[in-house]
């Protein structure tokens, strides 16, 4: 079954110059690029990003490392990857959500870190299942920014909506 699954190469993969690697690692699941981009994470998305893990006691610090506070690089790579079992192939490749319980040939496993103050560092962020692949995509991507269509829309008039073009 043809899936889309989020994927975001987080700051320290971005640090770590780990951009390429992970991309290469990502080409072995023969998934298509619907879409990608350069984000720069406001606070907002980031605590709607990870709303499911408000109660933490690591909350703050997750919502610092997605916004790349923790590694002075304020971005992150946002990505669509579609196909047949997309989830679950990319998760393999992903790795365990601890990167010292992951598989060392797993993408986490071989790049990331636990930090002194038990932080996972674990490069990538990939979607867990299908109602969270959506909920994720809706939330990092518009319609216009995907080039296949994954998900119903609609077409409204913005009345007085600014926006910026090239001058
Ligand atoms: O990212 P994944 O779906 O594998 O795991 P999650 O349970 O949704 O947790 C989101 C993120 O929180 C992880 O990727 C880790 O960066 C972080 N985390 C952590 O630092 N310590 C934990 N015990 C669990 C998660
Ligand atoms: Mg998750």
């Amino acid at each position: 079954m043809n899936q889309q699954t989020l994927i975001l190469i987080k700051p320290d993969g971005l640090k770590k110059s780990l951009t390429g690697n992970i991309l290469t690692r990502l080409s072995e699941t023969k998934l298509e690029i619907v879409a990608a981009k350069m984000v720069r994470v406001p606070r907002e998305l980031a605590v709607e990003h990870y709303k499911h893990m408000k109660d933490k006691p690591f909350f703050e610090e997750l919502v610092q490392y997605i916004q790349g506070t923790l590694h002075d690089r304020k971005k992150v790579m946002a990505m669509v990857y579609w196909g047949e079992d997309a989830i679950t192939k990319v998760r393999q490749i992903a790795g365990s959500t601890n990167p010292e319980e992951a598989d060392p040939t797993t993408i986490r496993g071989s790049y990331g870190r636990i930090t002194t103050k038990g932080l996972y560092e674990n490069v990538l962020h990939t979607s867990s299942n299908e109602s969270e692949a959506e909920r994720e995509i809706k939330l990092w991507f518009q319609p216009d920014d995907i080039i296949v269509d994954l998900y119903p829309t609609k077409v409204v008039t913005m009345e007085k909506a600014k926006r910026k073009i090239w001058a």
